[in-house]
């Protein structure tokens, strides 16, 4: 078994997450086995030629999650841009790794900075991030005080960005796992469960609002970031294909028609904390993505409205009780 994967059972020993021991262990030997992905032999490769520092060390600033400052040479850390620069695209960030910033497609601390202040503080929670991407925001949990972050994603690309990461964190309780939820078992274990940016790509929503559930511990808390749109508790978009050039979206509803489906799934105490149109500065091309980003996904006459004719992006903070 992958070691990340066993440093993660251990950590999760006589809590109330140890129930994932029975199926969890089976389904990503599986994962090992049947992973598809034709690059994963190559990057395992590459992840072994990165540089380690003794005195692993890493912290924020200003938003940008910042590993092994000032601790490798010129050549090491030449290296090290090198090997970053093959894992493109960098989406969610920022990071820096020593000397190397990657400046990432997303400034995810504009989001992180939108829901802090709204949640139950983290200090000693058992946290679950549903679609954590590269893990930044896991990064924000464990500095928030977690005790035991766990992220989960079926990107393999983004499963090795978070490794890279990692490897110059050292050990800490901070575990990715590449599965999608649909294929986690119900562990009622977490204290917070974030699904931040995930809702609108699922089909069959009220599922997925109880696999969120079936995560939470009694009286946890669950933090729901999602696009919405405006309206009363009637209205809900369907895009016919395409939404700001993304395939994959099902389900935008307004902040009220969330509230009441949250409400209808079973949550309690559910709230809208924040809400915010996605502005160019907080999604953006850098040089750390090869393609296009929001400002090419906007109606060129109206950045009101998304390419196809949509209410341009806004993204709404709920938050709710099991
Ligand atoms: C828009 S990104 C959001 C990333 C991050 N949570 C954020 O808010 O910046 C959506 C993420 O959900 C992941 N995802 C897609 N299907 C998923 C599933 N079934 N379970 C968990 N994550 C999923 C994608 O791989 C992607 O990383």
């Amino acid at each position: 078994m992958h070691p990340h994967f066993s440093h993660f059972f251990r950590t999760i020993l006589d809590t109330p997450l140890e129930g994932l021991i029975e199926s969890l262990p089976a389904s990503l030997s599986d994962w090992e086995t049947s992973n598809k992905h034709g690059h994963w032999p190559r990057w395992q490769k590459l992840l072994k030629e990165y540089p380690l520092s003794d005195n692993q060390e890493w912290h924020t600033t200003d938003g940008t999650v910042v590993m092994c400052e000032g601790l490798f040479t010129d050549d090491e850390n030449k290296r090290i841009n090198g090997l970053l620069r093959q894992f493109k695209p960098w989406r969610k960030g920022p990071y820096q790794i020593d000397t190397t910033f990657i400046d990432t497609e997303w400034r995810s601390h504009y989001k992180w900075d939108r829901l802090l202040p709204h949640i139950t503080p983290l200090d000693d929670r058992r946290v679950l991030d549903v679609g954590c991407g590269s893990g930044y925001h896991m990064w924000r949990m464990l500095e928030a005080g977690a005790k035991n972050v766990v992220g989960i994603d079926p990107t393999v690309l983004f499963f090795m960005q978070f490794l890279i990461v990692k490897h110059f964190a050292g050990n800490h309780p901070v575990h990715f796992l590449p599965l999608g939820i649909e294929a986690m078992p119900a562990s009622h274990g977490f204290d917070t469960v974030f699904s931040m940016g995930v809702f609108y790509h699922r089909k069959d929503p009220f599922a997925f609002l109880q696999q969120l559930k079936n995560q939470l511990a009694p009286e946890g808390e669950l933090v729901l970031e999602t696009l919405i749109i405006p309206g009363d508790d009637q209205t809900v978009l369907m895009p016919k294909d395409r939404y700001a050039q993304m395939s994959n979206v099902w389900f935008i509803p307004s902040a009220d028609a969330m509230i009441l489906w949250l409400e209808r799934a079973g949550f309690k105490q559910v709230k809208v904390v924040d809400s915010a149109m996605t502005s160019v500065a907080e999604q953006r091309k850098t040089d750390w993505i090869d393609g296009h980003s929001l400002a090419d996904f906007l109606h060129p006459d109206d950045p009101s409205l998304t390419i196809e004719g949509y209410p341009a992006p806004t993204r709404a903070v709920f938050i709710a009780n099991k």
